[in-house]
């Protein structure tokens, strides 16, 4: 199968893209240029790469051109600016590349006969958050305050009326929790923050250590792409999908920096850098993929502690020399071979209560 990934020189992209690679998948990439030190630069991603187009989804021609000459199977829109920081400090690069970037990619997909699943990924935070304890239903309605979120909610009602204005190949939106994992450099995001103040002996400032998250393993994540992907190939998966973590993995911003610690160990820190003058970022967003796991049969592998183990273990082994590709290549052959855990009921009775 040939795979088309926007966004593949990002963070999750990258992974994307190695696992596909793996599966002996042909696998092309529309993006930007990678940050520097990236996981696509240090794993040497574009080796493995077909097609490694740097091309800016908001420019329709040169994205509707690429997609149809590169006549995909599939097509899985990842690019994004997806930080909410960033998305206060330039909105209309937020709200472009995720609103007109996503309605270029429908756009050429339409154009693209041989497209065969096509998967928007958009994220927890399109629902009207509420702070409410129960996870949030695919039904739910969609809102977002700061301009990240709000751009992302208009890219997942896009797609909707795109599939009902336009129907064509089949399309899903998957939503996903907060991924953390080996390679992550995008600033303002929690774990690279902390492992790079680890790293250089300084002592990061956290501005929301109240705030819970949904925490995700990048490879649970991917695996619910892929399942969904699948499911689009044999006819079924048209629609909105969760794709997070069960209640036993929302945990604090707090508790997630206090384990990162300790588990760094030699004496590193952090700080509590809260302010009510920081741009607002939502308190408590939780997901409820009860309809991914009952209908297709996806289920998270890793719960928040070994999430947060795998990829302190990525770091940790990067950093002592080990090669960035074989260090994912390993954690991804270790996935593969894991079971799903024993389901939401039993990790809850064993996992330690860490919510705010
Ligand atoms: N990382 C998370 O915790 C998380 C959670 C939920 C949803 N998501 C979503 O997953 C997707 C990938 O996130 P990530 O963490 O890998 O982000 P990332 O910042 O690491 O990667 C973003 C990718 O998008 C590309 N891109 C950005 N602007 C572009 C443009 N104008 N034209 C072409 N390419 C462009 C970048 O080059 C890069 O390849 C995004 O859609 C994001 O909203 C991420």
């Amino acid at each position: 199968m040939h795979y088309l990934v926007t966004g593949h020189t990002g963070f999750k992209g990258s992974w994307l893209a190695l696992w596909l690679a793996a599966r002996g998948h042909t696998v092309s990439g529309i993006s930007l240029d990678p940050l520097a030190g990236s996981l696509f630069e240090r794993a040497d991603v574009k080796s493995q790469m077909h097609e490694d187009l740097r091309i800016d989804i908001r420019d329709d021609a040169s994205v509707v051109d690429a997609i149809t000459s590169l006549a995909p199977d599939v097509v899985i829109h990842l690019a994004a600016q997806p930080l909410v920081r960033e998305s206060y400090l330039d909105p209309r690069t937020t709200f472009t590349t995720n609103v007109i970037g996503t309605l270029n990619v429908l756009a050429a997909v339409a154009a693209t006969s041989s497209v065969k699943a096509n998967l928007i990924i958009t994220t927890d935070k399109v629902y009207r958050n509420l702070d409410q304890e129960a996870g949030y239903v695919e039904s739910d309605a969609l809102g977002g305050s700061d301009p990240y979120s709000s751009s992302k909610a208009m890219a997942d009602i896009l797609t909707q009326s795109w599939v009902k204005s336009f129907p064509g190949a089949p399309t899903a939106i998957a939503r996903g929790g907060n991924v953390i994992g080996g390679g992550d450099v995008s600033r303002d995001r929690l774990l690279p923050d902390l492992l790079r103040s680890f790293e250089a002996g300084e002592v990061t400032g956290i501005r929301f250590p109240a705030a819970v998250r949904p925490w995700q393993h990048v490879l649970d994540c991917l695996a619910g792409y892929l399942d969904l992907v699948e499911a689009l190939l044999e006819g079924r998966g048209v629609g909105q999908w969760n794709i997070g973590p069960g209640r036993e993995s929302f945990v604090a911003v707090r508790s997630v920096a206090d384990d990162a610690v300790a588990l760094w160990g030699k004496g590193v820190s952090w700080k509590d850098t809260s302010d009510p003058s920081n741009p607002h970022e939502a308190n408590l967003l939780a997901l409820d993929a009860t309809k991914a796991r009952r209908e297709l049969g996806w289920e998270n592998k890793l719960r928040y502690p070994e999430s947060l183990e795998w990829t302190i273990d990525w770091q940790r082994r990067v950093l002592s020399g080990e090669r960035a590709r074989e260090v994912s290549l390993s954690q991804i052959e270790r996935f593969e071979s894991l079971r799903s855990y024993e389901g939401e009921s039993a990790a809850v009775a064993s996992a330690p209560n860490r919510k705010a």
